[in-house]
């Protein structure tokens, strides 16, 4: 393996597991750190190894492979959450800093371990229950009612692990498919995550960064949109945000981050829900992920320090940036792919259009649904704004040609 090349000044070398889009937009905020970024890629193509130099290709399962890419590197960081337990021991007995650590990591990975971990500390969950059988399915039901949301605890991501199940009938459908997925084996063991279908007005999400040392920095709660299970827009800050419930989302966030010793970029995932004794406006978890997150995407061009910085200043433990935002308010919108693969023609219409228009698309191959790029747009009218992300994130797919 040749080695990453270091600036001369005695700058650090981040080693980032997984060579996605998270790890591919660490690239531009590391080139003006002059820090080095090494990325343990899935291929010599992958979203990140188009634009980090130092881009082995290896397996995240290969502890091998893995232990001599962190070798290389001052500290390690992961672009997705599937690195297994075994690496991760390997890799911390290699002394190279990890951060997050398995520790906290373990919590990102397993919505089960999350839920009981969360439910440990007092932070506010939907119902929940750990189901090995139908008939553990069925008896959760009944106190809450259906339909209840059913999910597999580890992989999943965009929706796929998450069915929302109307009755009885369908649960060995469920079960069924699961087991064909996962194999039985850890499911009947472990079992998988059963929840009560939350009536949220919206969902929302806090973005945290948290160093070593201690120091946390929160940007603003924003409200995240999903279509079909998938991210399609974040509006910065969350408009109309109660302000007692910003305040306690962020405390919210802020204690999970110290509880579980969460270091990097942090995003807990909620929902906004009406008390239903008082009417009041509160939040309860959805999930948690450890590592920057689409939902901080918005903070590139939005905030005066990006969440891809800003995790870079946590892993080092350097002192974290301001995350204070730029503009009243920021849209992103997600582009997914469609049918159509030729994006680059689209940059004339789209930049013509709106010269104040920010594009950041990932070198990912068009699949129909996935996440390719993004859009941000930033000013004071919320309603324009929209108008003009979602434009030019349908433009970018070829969803519209006008
Ligand atoms: N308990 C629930 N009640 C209502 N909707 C839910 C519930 N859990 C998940 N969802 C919906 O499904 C989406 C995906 O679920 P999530 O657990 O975040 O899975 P993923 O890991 O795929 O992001 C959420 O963003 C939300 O829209
Ligand atoms: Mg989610």
């Amino acid at each position: 393996m040749t080695s990453p090349q270091r600036a001369p000044g005695g700058f650090p070398v981040v080693g980032i597991i997984g060579g996605g889009q998270l790890a591919r937009m660490c690239a531009a905020p590391a080139a003006e750190l002059a820090i080095t970024l090494s990325v343990l890629a899935e291929a010599p193509d992958a979203a990140a190894a188009q634009v980090i130099p130092s881009a082995p290709v290896g397996d995240h399962d290969d502890v091998a492979a893995v232990l001599a890419f962190a070798r290389q590197c001052d500290v390690v960081t992961f672009d997705h959450e599937h690195v297994p337990a075994n690496v991760l021991d390997a890799l911390v007995a290699t002394g190279v800093p990890l951060h997050p650590t398995p520790e906290a990591l373990r919590f990102a990975q397993d919505k089960l371990a999350m839920r009981e971990r969360l439910t440990e500390i007092g932070v506010a969950c939907p119902a929940w229950a750990r189901a090995r059988t139908p008939a553990d399915v069925d008896a959760f039901a009944a106190q809450v009612g259906w339909p209840i949301v059913a999910k597999t605890p580890r992989g999943g991501y965009d929706g796929k692990g998450v069915r929302v199940i109307d009755s009885a009938a369908e649960v060995d459908d469920w079960l069924a498919l699961v087991a064909e997925q996962e194999g039985t084996e850890g499911l009947l063991s472990d079992g998988i995550l059963v929840e009560e279908k939350v009536d949220f007005v919206r969902e929302l999400a806090v973005l945290i960064a948290r160093s070593p040392s201690n120091q946390a920095a929160a940007w603003p709660v924003v409200e995240t949109v999903q279509t079909d299970s998938i991210c399609t827009e974040v509006l910065a800050p969350a408009p109309d945000l109660d302000p007692s419930l910003a305040a306690v989302a962020t405390e919210a966030g802020l204690r999970i981050a110290e509880k579980l010793g969460v270091t990097g970029v942090f995003a807990v995932e909620m929902f906004e829900v009406r008390d239903v004794q008082t009417g009041a406006p509160a939040y309860v978890v959805n999930e948690l992920a450890m590592r920057p997150h689409n939902s901080g995407h918005w903070s590139m061009d939005g905030a005066v320090t990006g969440q891809f910085e800003q995790h870079l200043r946590a892993v080092l433990d350097l002192p974290l940036g301001a995350p204070t935002p730029r503009e009243p308010f920021t849209v992103m919108a997600n582009v997914l792919g469609r049918d159509y693969p030729e994006l680059y023609p689209a940059y004339r219409h789209i930049m013509a259009r709106d010269p104040e228009l920010k594009v950041h698309l990932y070198g990912k191959g068009v699949r129909p649904g996935r996440k390719i790029g993004h859009v941000n747009v930033s000013g004071a009218d919320l309603a324009q704004l929209r108008e003009r992300a979602s434009h030019a994130a349908d433009y970018l797919a070829g969803v519209i040609t006008e």
